[in-house]
C-alpha cells in the first residue's frame, strides 16, 4: 500500500532552510553545512550527479541515502523548491536537476501562477504544475500515478509541513546534521506530539549526522 515519505535534512537546532538566498547562491549560505553529509554518499553522488567512479561514502548516511531513492513512484514539490521563485520570468525553467532529473517518475509541483504544460524529462521524470484547491487533492493523483509505490513530498519546508500537519505522512525521515543554523524555516512548529502518532527511531552516522525516523 502506498505511504507518504518525507525526508529532510535538519539542523541540531530544528532549521530546514539556509538563510539568506541570492541570485548567486540559491541555496543560501548554510546549504553546504547542512546537506554535506548526504551528498557526500555514494549514492547520491551516483544517482543525482551521475558519477560512476564509486567515489563517495558508504556508511550509515550511504544506507539511508539508498533509501531515499527505493520504491518511490511520485513526487509531490513545492514551487520554490522546483525553482519557479527563483526564476519566475522563465517559462521554460526545467528544475535544478538538469535533462535527467534523478527523480524517474512523475513529479507534481505546487503552484499558484499560471498553469503550464506538463514537462517530460529523460530518464521517466515528468514535471506537472498543480493550483490544488486541497493538498488532499493532489495527494490522491499522486497516488494513483505511484501505482502501489510510495510518494514522496520532497519539500520545500513549507511543502513538507504542510502535509506534515495535515497529519498526511506515513514516514518521516530527518537527517539532524550536528550544526546550529539560529536562522532559516524551522521544521518542527506546531508538531507536538508527533512521537506518540509515529515509532521513532534513532542512530547516529560516522559523519555524526543523526538519522532519526517516525513511523506511522
Ligand atoms: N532541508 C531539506 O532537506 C530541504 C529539502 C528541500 C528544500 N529545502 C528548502 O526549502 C526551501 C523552500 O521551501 P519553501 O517552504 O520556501 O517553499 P516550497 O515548499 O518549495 O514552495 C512553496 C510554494 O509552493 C506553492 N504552493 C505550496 N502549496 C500550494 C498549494 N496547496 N497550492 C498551490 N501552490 C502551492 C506556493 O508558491 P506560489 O504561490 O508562488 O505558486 C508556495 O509559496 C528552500 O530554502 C530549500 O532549500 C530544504
Amino acid at each position: 500500500m502506498t505511504r507518504v515519505r518525507i525526508d529532510l535534512n535538519i539542523s541540531l537546532d530544528g532549521y530546514a532552510s539556509s538563510a539568506n538566498p541570492t541570485p548567486e547562491n540559491p541555496m543560501g549560505e548554510d546549504w553546504g553545512r547542512l546537506v554535506g553529509a548526504y551528498t557526500a554518499t555514494r549514492t547520491f553522488r551516483r544517482r543525482v550527479l551521475g558519477d560512476t567512479s564509486g567515489a563517495g561514502t558508504t556508511g550509515v548516511d550511504d544506507a539511508y541515502a539508498t533509501g531515499y531513492f527505493e520504491g518511490i513512484g511520485a513526487e509531490i514539490m513545492g514551487a520554490a523548491m522546483f525553482g519557479l521563485h527563483s526564476f519566475p520570468d522563465d517559462p521554460d525553467w526545467k528544475g535544478w536537476w538538469g535533462d535527467e532529473p534523478p527523480f524517474h517518475a512523475p513529479v507534481y509541483v505546487l503552484t499558484h501562477t499560471a498553469p503550464r504544460p506538463s514537462m517530460p524529462m529523460q530518464g521517466g521524470t515528468t514535471f506537472h504544475f498543480r493550483s490544488p484547491a486541497a493538498i488532499e487533492e493532489v495527494l490522491a493523483e499522486a497516488t494513483a500515478a505511484a501505482g502501489g509505490l510510495d510518494v514522496r513530498v520532497g519539500g520545500g519546508v513549507g511543502t513538507a509541513r504542510a502535509f506534515l500537519l495535515a497529519g498526511l505522512v506515513d514516514d518521516l525521515h530527518v537527517s539532524i546534521a550536528p550544526i546550529l543554523l539560529d536562522r532559516g524555516t524551522r521544521l518542527w512548529d506546531d508538531l507536538r506530539g508527533l512521537e506518540i502518532t509515529h515509532q521513532v527511531r534513532s542512530e547516529v552516522a560516522e559523519s555524526g549526522t543523526i538519522h532519526v525516523t517516525f513511523t506511522r
